[in-house]
């Protein structure tokens, strides 16, 4: 229990302000008539009449862990390795503010308007063209439907095909939010385990076959194929059909989520499991780590057969996507070097897990091993079986550096010996800070928990 608490909140118990009316609190206002004091009491101290009210689902509703430490990470003087924000700095913001603008300004009767519950014409088709830049030929701008992000396309993919009770498979380890959207929607998430070349298709064969067995209906198995959050892992090229395969055969969807595709840094993207295969994947991609997260605009590529549950679900929700962000975006694409910008991105990231490898290099202690991604934001520490990384934070916060703990990124309760780095928005120098601010917490707990272990 006390796992899944730290798992809701991560950081809660770091926080320096009282989150309950005490006595102490109390007596500051001595001078309160005694009713007023009764009535602070009572509310400091019964749950709110409301709370009868929520569904099983809200409780159901966590905050994420990256989002938990997503304040302290600001604090001036401490190197986050947390957070995978992408780099923005090297865009030319300050022409993106004309052509914002200049959207505005002579169109903003369209841009400030309620738009087509799909999104635009002209940004679905801009989207197949970037996924034909990844290798998906054959996309129809009629079968993509624009949302305020993957997040988004992963929620009202969860709306559309699960029950409470259902079954979603998903890598072990996987992103952090769509844990949070699965288990709102009250699913079961089934890990199934990586290796080096990402999801284990034998592994992931006898799992659907014990679950079907036990009468399990198993919705959709969400992927991400290229540089997995948190661990930077991708699927091997020739284990990509076999994945599919295996589904079709158990009638079960793949929920392909691949923001990071473009950003292998160097060669050419892998072809994602929607090319070969348009009647049985959903793919899911977004604008938030090749131009601005801040935009909130993502895409689903959906099968024709499903396009209409899908559009209607994401309809339901906002009724449309932002207007004024998708006319940006598209200019962003008609009208600036984006290609280019993403071939600025790949140099720079590599050069900065560079840095984060050759730190690691340097000042890790024995016992740890990590992985060396070809693309993305992350890498993903393991240390010697024993160790929980969970406390490990706030001695690595004592010493100036913020990471996140393994546990956020497993449906499983139960403490991890893994932590996810995140290279993307620190420069080489301040990695490397971080990295020899972090060495010495990792070691003692290393220590610690082999001095403990029985002899
Ligand atoms: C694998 C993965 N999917 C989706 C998202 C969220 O993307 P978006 O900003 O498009 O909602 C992230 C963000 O970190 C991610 O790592």
């Amino acid at each position: 229990m006390e796992r899944i608490e730290n798992k809701c909140c991560l950081f809660s118990n770091l926080e320096e302000y009282p989150v309950t009316v005490t006595h102490e609190t109390l007596d500051a206002g001595a001078t309160l008539p005694a009713e007023a004091i009764d009535a602070i009491e009572r509310a400091a101290t019964a749950a709110h009449p409301h709370e009868e009210l929520l569904s099983a689902r809200a409780a159901n509703i966590k905050q994420s862990a990256v989002r938990d430490v997503f304040d302290i990470s600001m604090q001036p003087g401490l190197v986050s390795l947390a957070g995978g924000n992408p780099y923005l700095q090297s865009l030319p913001l300050e022409k993106l503010g004309q052509t914002a603008a200049r959207i505005i300004a002579e169109e903003g009767m369209t841009a400030l308007q309620y738009g087509g519950g799909q999104g635009t014409e002209e940004l679905r088709q801009q989207i197949c063209t970037i996924m034909a830049a990844e290798g998906i030929n054959d996309a129809l701008p009629e079968n993509v439907v624009i949302t305020a992000g993957s997040q988004s396309a992963q929620d009202v993919a969860t709306k559309v095909f699960c029950n409470p009770g259902d079954v979603v498979l998903a890598e072990n380890p996987t992103y952090v939010g769509a844990l949070n959207t699965f288990e709102a929607y009250q699913v079961q998430v089934e890990p199934i385990e990586m290796d080096d070349d990402g999801l284990v298709p034998e592994l992931l064969e006898s799992r659907i076959a014990a679950l079907q067995s036990e009468g399990k209906n198993i919705k959709f198995l969400y992927t991400i194929p290229n540089f997995n959050n948190p661990s930077g892992i991708t699927l091997a090229e020739e284990r990509r059909q076999r994945i599919v395969d295996i589904c079709r055969a158990a009638n079960i969807i793949v929920l392909e989520d691949n923001p990071y595709g473009l950003l292998r840094f160097d060669g050419q993207p892998i072809a994602p499991m929607r090319a070969a295969n348009p009647d049985d994947v959903i793919y899911l991609g977004s604008f938030s780590k090749i131009f601005a997260p801040g935009l909130r605009i993502g895409w689903a590529l959906v099968p024709a057969h499903l396009q209409r549950r899908f559009y209607l679900a994401s309809e339901a929700v906002t009724l449309c996507p932002p207007p004024l962000n998708q006319m940006l975006v598209s200019a962003y694409l008609r009208e600036y070097d984006w290609q280019g910008q993403i071939d600025t991105y790949r140099t720079l990231y590599a050069e900065r897990c560079q840095a984060l490898l050759s730190a690691l290099d340097e000042y890790m202690p024995a016992g740890l091993t990590w992985t060396r991604p070809d693309g993305g934001f992350f890498v993903w520490v393991t240390l010697p079986e024993g160790v929980d990384t969970y406390p490990l934070l706030r001695k690595a916060i004592d010493a100036g550096v913020v990471f996140i703990p393994g546990a956020a990124f497993s449906p499983a309760d139960g403490p991890s010996n893994k932590l996810r780095l995140a290279f993307s928005a620190v420069p080489p120098d301040t990695i490397a800070e971080g990295v020899r601010r972090l060495a010495p917490v990792l070691a003692e707990a290393i220590e610690a928990t082999t001095e403990g272990a029985p002899q």
